[in-house]
Parts: C-alpha cells; sequence; structure tokens
C-alpha cells in the first residue's frame, strides 16, 4: 500500500511538472506569434534558378569590382556565417580573411559586415546599419534619389558596395567621389569587366536572353539579389519546428525564450519573423577606432535622416546565425555575444570608458542619452539567465552544414 501511495505521488509530481512545462510551452509559443513570428515559408520569395547562377557567379567575381580585385564574397564569407569575423571590414588593398584581413592593411569600411540571413526576404526591406535603403517601388528611399534604378530594395542596396570608394572602388583615376555620375561611370565599365568572363556571358544569356555587352549592370545586381534571396533563405529552425511543429526545446532553452519575450524585453525590438523591428533604437556599443562619421564617431541613422533624434541609432539587427556572426555591435566592438547583450540593459560594465578617446566617449554619451528612453535599459538579468537567453538564441540556427562558398 505504501509503495502504490508512493508511487502515485511520484506520477502526480511528474505529470504536474510536465503540465507546467507543457504551459510554459504554449505560452512561449503564443508570445513568438503575437510577436509576429511566422512559419519560414511566409518569409521566402520566389526565385529564377537561372538569375539565382548568374547572381552566384557575379557576386564571387573580382571583376564586379573597378580594379578587378575584391568581389563581395570577400566580405561576406561562408566561414564567419556570410560576414567577415573581424569588427569593421577591410575594403580595397585588404589581403586573406579574419584577423590576416585586419593585418594586411587595406582600407577600413568603419561599419561591421552584416550577414544575410533572411536578406530580402519577404517584409525584409531595410537595409544597412543606418537603414539608408529601405522601403519599396514607390516608397523606396536611398542615395540615388529619383534615379534608383529598380523599386525592388535589395536589386538597389546591392548596387551600392561596387560604387563606394573604400569597399570596392579605390583610387581609380578620377573617380573618388561617390556621386551618381561617377557611379554610372563605374557601372559601364564594370559591366564590361563582367563580360570578358565565358562562364559569366554564358550565364547572362541565359537568365536575359542577351550578349553580356548588351546588359545593363541593374541587370547583375537584380542576379545578384536573386541569389542573395536564394542561398540565405530562411529555413526551418528549431524554433520553427518549436512554435510551429512538434520539437522541442531544453528546459535552458524555454527558458531562455520566456526570458526574450518576457521580462528581458527583447521582442520590443528583435521581433517578426526576422527578429528586427526594422527600426532604429540607441544601444551603447562604441564606433571604433574610425566610425563613418570620422574619429571613433558614428551618427547612424542620422547620416540618412538628418533629424537629430536619430544621432546614435542603429537598426535592430536580425538574430539568424547570431552565435557564428561574431564581432557585433555596428561597429563590432563587442567580441562576445554576453557582452552585446549585457550593453543593452547594463553598458557600464561593458564599457571600458579609459581605453577610449574623448570623441569616442562623446559619442557613446550621446548613445546613453538616448538609451535612457529605451525599454531595454531597465531589464535585467542574472548570469544563469543570461546563458539561457544565449542557448535561447542558438535555435535560430540555420543551415549549419551548407556547402561552402569560397571567393
Ligand atoms: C569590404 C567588405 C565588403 C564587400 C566587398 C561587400 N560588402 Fe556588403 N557589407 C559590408 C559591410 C561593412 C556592410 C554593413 C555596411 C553598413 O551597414 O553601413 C555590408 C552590408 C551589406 C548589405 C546589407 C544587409 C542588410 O541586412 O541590411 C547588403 C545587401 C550587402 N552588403 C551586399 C553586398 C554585395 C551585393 C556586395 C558585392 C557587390 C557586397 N555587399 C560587398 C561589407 C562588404
Ligand atoms: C530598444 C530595442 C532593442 C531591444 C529591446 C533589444 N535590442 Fe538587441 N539590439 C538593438 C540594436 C539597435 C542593436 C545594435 C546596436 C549597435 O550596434 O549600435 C542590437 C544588437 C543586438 C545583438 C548583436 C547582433 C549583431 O549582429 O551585432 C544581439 C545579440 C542582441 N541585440 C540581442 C538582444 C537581446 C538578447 C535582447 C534582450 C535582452 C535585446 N537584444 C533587446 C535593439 C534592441
Amino acid at each position: 500500500m505504501k509503495f502504490v501511495i508512493s508511487s502515485l505521488i511520484i506520477a502526480y509530481a511528474f505529470s504536474a511538472s510536465a503540465a507546467a512545462d507543457d504551459l510554459r510551452s504554449s505560452v512561449l509559443r503564443e508570445a513568438a506569434i503575437d510577436a509576429g513570428f511566422v512559419p519560414s515559408s511566409a518569409t521566402r520569395q520566389k526565385t529564377n534558378p537561372d538569375l539565382v547562377s548568374l547572381g552566384h557567379l557575379a557576386f564571387e567575381s573580382t571583376q564586379l569590382s573597378a580594379g578587378q580585385d575584391i568581389a563581395c564574397a570577400t566580405c561576406h564569407r561562408d566561414l564567419f556565417g556570410s560576414a567577415d569575423g573581424i569588427s569593421n571590414a577591410v575594403g580595397i588593398g585588404g589581403d586573406g580573411a579574419g584577423d590576416a584581413r585586419v593585418a594586411s592593411g587595406g582600407r577600413i569600411v568603419p561599419r561591421n559586415t552584416l550577414p544575410f540571413w533572411g536578406v530580402g526576404g519577404i517584409g525584409y526591406d531595410t537595409f544597412f546599419w543606418d537603414g539608408k535603403v529601405s522601403g519599396h517601388g514607390d516608397d523606396l528611399v536611398s542615395q540615388f534619389g529619383h534615379l534608383a534604378l529598380s523599386s525592388d530594395p535589395l536589386v538597389v542596396a546591392a548596387m551600392v558596395p561596387p560604387v563606394e570608394v573604400d569597399e570596392m572602388v579605390g583610387d581609380i583615376g578620377h573617380l573618388t567621389t561617390e556621386t551618381v555620375e561617377s557611379a554610372t561611370v563605374i557601372y559601364d565599365q564594370l559591366v564590361e569587366q563582367l563580360a570578358t568572363d565565358p562562364d559569366i556571358s554564358d550565364a547572362v544569356l541565359k537568365a536575359f536572353g542577351t550578349p553580356a555587352n548588351d546588359v545593363k549592370f541593374e541587370n547583375y545586381a537584380k542576379a545578384i539579389a536573386e541569389f542573395i534571396r536564394f542561398n540565405f533563405a530562411v529555413q526551418d529552425t528549431r524554433f520553427h519546428e518549436f512554435v510551429f511543429g512538434k520539437g522541442n526545446l531544453t528546459e535552458d532553452e524555454l527558458n531562455g525564450g520566456l526570458i526574450f519575450y518576457g521580462k528581458g524585453r527583447c521582442s520590443m525590438c528583435h521581433n517578426g519573423p526576422y527578429f528586427s523591428d526594422f527600426n532604429f533604437h540607441s544601444i551603447p556599443s562604441p564606433s571604433g577606432s574610425f566610425g563613418k562619421n570620422g574619429f571613433g564617431i558614428d551618427y547612424g541613422r542620422f547620416n540618412v535622416t538628418n533629424d537629430p533624434r536619430d544621432r546614435g541609432k542603429f537598426r535592430t539587427p536580425p538574430l539568424y546565425n547570431v552565435l557564428r556572426t561574431a564581432p557585433y555591435g555596428h561597429s563590432g566592438a563587442y567580441l562576445e555575444l554576453s557582452d552585446i547583450i549585457l550593453a543593452h540593459s547594463d553598458p557600464l560594465i561593458v564599457l571600458n570608458f579609459q581605453k577610449l578617446s574623448s570623441p569616442q566617449r562623446q559619442d557613446i554619451y550621446q548613445q546613453l542619452r538616448l538609451w535612457v528612453d529605451e525599454p531595454v535599459s531597465q531589464s535585467a538579468y542574472t548570469s544563469k539567465e543570461l546563458s539561457q537567453l544565449i542557448s535561447f538564441l542558438a535555435t535560430f540556427e540555420l543551415d549549419a552544414e551548407r556547402e561552402v562558398i569560397s571567393p
């Protein structure tokens, strides 16, 4: 009798904890859906295989740069989760990958290279750390103004790197300024260069039915956009399987998820299908030794809007494969995932003020001024909860086994 009662108690306790787990799982599923998380198929755009093949070749071709020395794949590398694994990108004159590239002494592009997971999927219409290309169709905003050659923002975004002086141009004769006129000259030159590659010429003919000498640069941009959309499309992650299928999470992942959508307030900004609201916020994050605006300063969104309220704000980064895309932040100032997460709620413990120059400190003070109004400045978690948050972020891992594409 004693034995029966104690096994009944154990069975009851077990089913009570299983019920509590079920309840917590349903709370997490509901919270994710409320925050705009959708099945992966609802993010994918249809793509055309001939355009994808051409885009793939162009993406890896150094003929896409005026000096024929750098490709998109030089910085957007598979090895580093489609970024480059270094804080600030190294463009023209750089050599090698990772730390070797930093040591090689090429020109610095003073922002952290963005990875491509989900880029250009349905609803992903705001590009770059400052959102300098955004919107769709008639609402599209970019530095090309009304001269933008496509209503598809990813096509326009793909036209930017080949005409950025430090990124892919260098000192080619008089073309050292970034104007629409100099861009047109460079685009024409790139079309001529790309047409000298027989594989690319064949792929152009297949994709557009036209000889490579007759296509315009925007055709290549279209193909590259198609390749990015196809190759880096969102597929089911463990988190999708948990929310929409029969997948389970471990205890730590479940707790991390409840913090992410609950008291951590992460989903106030990292929401929707890509874990980004595609809006601009201030999270204290140093701009590095260079900075888009010079001397370790980066005005962020202000560079696009000229609105003083945007100074120091950056686009909320999407979080797919985030464990593979270190360093973190708009200029890669944080090497560890835990540091950038702590910087959201307790920046003084991760910022080393002594090491910053006076202009760099001013840059941070400006970000701190705006940060106090961000709700995440009031969230707090223990170190155990922080590691549970990281376990949860690891469930957004996409396609770890994919084939490596090398430049
Ligand atoms: C020198 C390194 C480098 C090269 C070469 C390079 N990129 Fe990038 N890419 C970056 C950096 C750095 C960023 C972030 C820049 C910013 O936000 O200001 C970025 C961002 C992007 C983004 C925005 C992604 C997002 O989520 O908003 C797109 C799209 C992109 N690059 C496409 C390309 C294409 C296409 C090429 C080739 C034509 C290319 N890049 C070549 C370094 C590079
Ligand atoms: C107020 C909006 C907001 C909230 C809330 C928020 N973030 Fe962020 N997050 C950002 C912005 C903006 C950045 C980029 C900051 C920068 O570099 O200037 C960022 C950067 C990150 C990064 C680095 C990604 C990368 O690729 O560099 C991670 C990881 C991250 N956040 C996780 C979290 C977690 C976990 C939480 C909850 C504890 C959280 N965020 C809450 C806006 C937010």
